[in-house]
């Protein structure tokens, strides 16, 4: 049995694709490398191609013996998903639809999915448990929270059963070096301070410092990304032992505020980061902060990396190393 990972190329899914292959699972990497990059990819069997064109994916079922699938290939900026909805409605929702649909007819029914903490909105309690309310407010969170809806309706309709992880913030790379975030554009807090530092970017822009929080900058749940890419092992063997549909948060249940993390990155690397004060971007809120409790008790899911430090170390390391192999 295999396990097809749509975007398995890009940051979560390519650190995934080695904690699977690390536990034994036979992994083809879907992706049409459109942010997914080959340097990303340490293993398993590639196949390119589009979720919009199901003929490039089906051939895929039909040739291997697909398990389930984990579901990562995306867009992620909520501010482009303002700008360009559409962009975001066909690559995150249409894509999802499709793959859906290429599965059921393959009679594949165990699916991994890549949600976000966007399907909340702004969170009426913290720390966010799965019960909260959804009310995703921008259209990146909207795509979201539409799979999410519909993944429900076909395991009532088709049996198909799923496990929807609510990403927090994703953020270091893979202790060992390998892997790391290579967006383009980058938008994250972390890489843009670090890009910043190695000179890879002319000025810091601090986004908001008028939110209701202790310090008026917005409040995250980092979680480190080979922990998020744990959980996915964790959720897959879960899925494949009890078939039981789950909605279940990553994150650490800790909050750092975008000028802690700047401390932090000062501390860490000894250099002073002077940025520049910005509005804040548009469907940016000013806290979220995940329960971990369902990830733990379900997945017996662990943190093992996602302490601050580590996450600066891990991200630092990988960013140093990338720029200096271009120059
Ligand atoms: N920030 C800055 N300067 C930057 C980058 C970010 O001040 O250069 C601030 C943001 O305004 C925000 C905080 O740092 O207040 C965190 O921003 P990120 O972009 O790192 O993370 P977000 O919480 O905005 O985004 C996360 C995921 C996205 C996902 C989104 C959905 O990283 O991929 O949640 O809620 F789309």
């Amino acid at each position: 049995m295999k396990i097809l990972v749509a975007g398995g190329a890009g940051y979560i899914g390519s650190h995934t694709v080695k904690e699977l292959i690390k536990d034994g699972f036979e992994v083809i990497i879907f992706d049409n490398f459109s942010t997914g990059k080959k340097e990303l990819i340490t293993g398993g069997e590639v196949v390119e191609g589009d979720l919009l064109d199901k003929e490039s994916f089906r051939k895929v079922f039909k040739s291997h013996n697909i398990g389930a699938v984990l579901h990562f290939a995306s867009l992620i900026q909520v501010g482009e998903s303002y700008v360009n909805p559409q962009k975001y409605y066909l690559h995150n929702l249409i894509s999802s639809l499709n793959l859906l649909e290429v599965m059921l007819e393959a009679e594949v029914k165990n699916f991994v999915f890549s949600s976000s903490a966007a399907v909340y909105g702004i969170p009426e309690q913290i720390p966010i448990c799965e019960s909260h309310p959804l009310n995703p407010f921008n259209p990146y969170g909207l795509t979201k929270y539409f799979v999410e809806k519909i993944l429900q309706d076909y395991d009532r309709a088709y049996g198909l059963k799923f496990i929807s992880l609510r990403y927090f913030n994703a953020a270091g790379a893979d202790p060992e070096g390998n892997l790391g975030e290579m967006h383009e554009p980058e938008t994250h807090l972390l890489p843009n301070l670090l890009l910043f530092l190695l000179g890879e970017k002319e000025n810091f822009d601090l986004f908001g410092v008028d939110f209701p929080t202790s310090d008026g900058t917005a409040v995250r749940d980092y979680i480190h990304v080979t922990d998020l890419a744990k959980a996915h092992v964790l959720a897959l063997t879960k899925l494949l032992t009890s078939s039981q549909s789950e909605f279940i948060n990553l994150g650490t249940n800790k909050g750092y505020s975008v000028l802690e993390i700047i401390k932090k990155t000062e501390g860490f690397t000894g250099r002073k980061i002077h940025y520049r004060t910005m509005p804040k971007r548009r469907g940016d809120v000013p806290v979220l902060l995940a329960s971990k409790e369902k990830a733990e008790k379900l997945l017996g899911w662990h943190l093992y990396y996602s302490n601050i430090e580590t996450i600066i170390e891990t991200a630092w390391n990988w960013h140093k190393k990338i720029v200096s192999r271009k120059s």
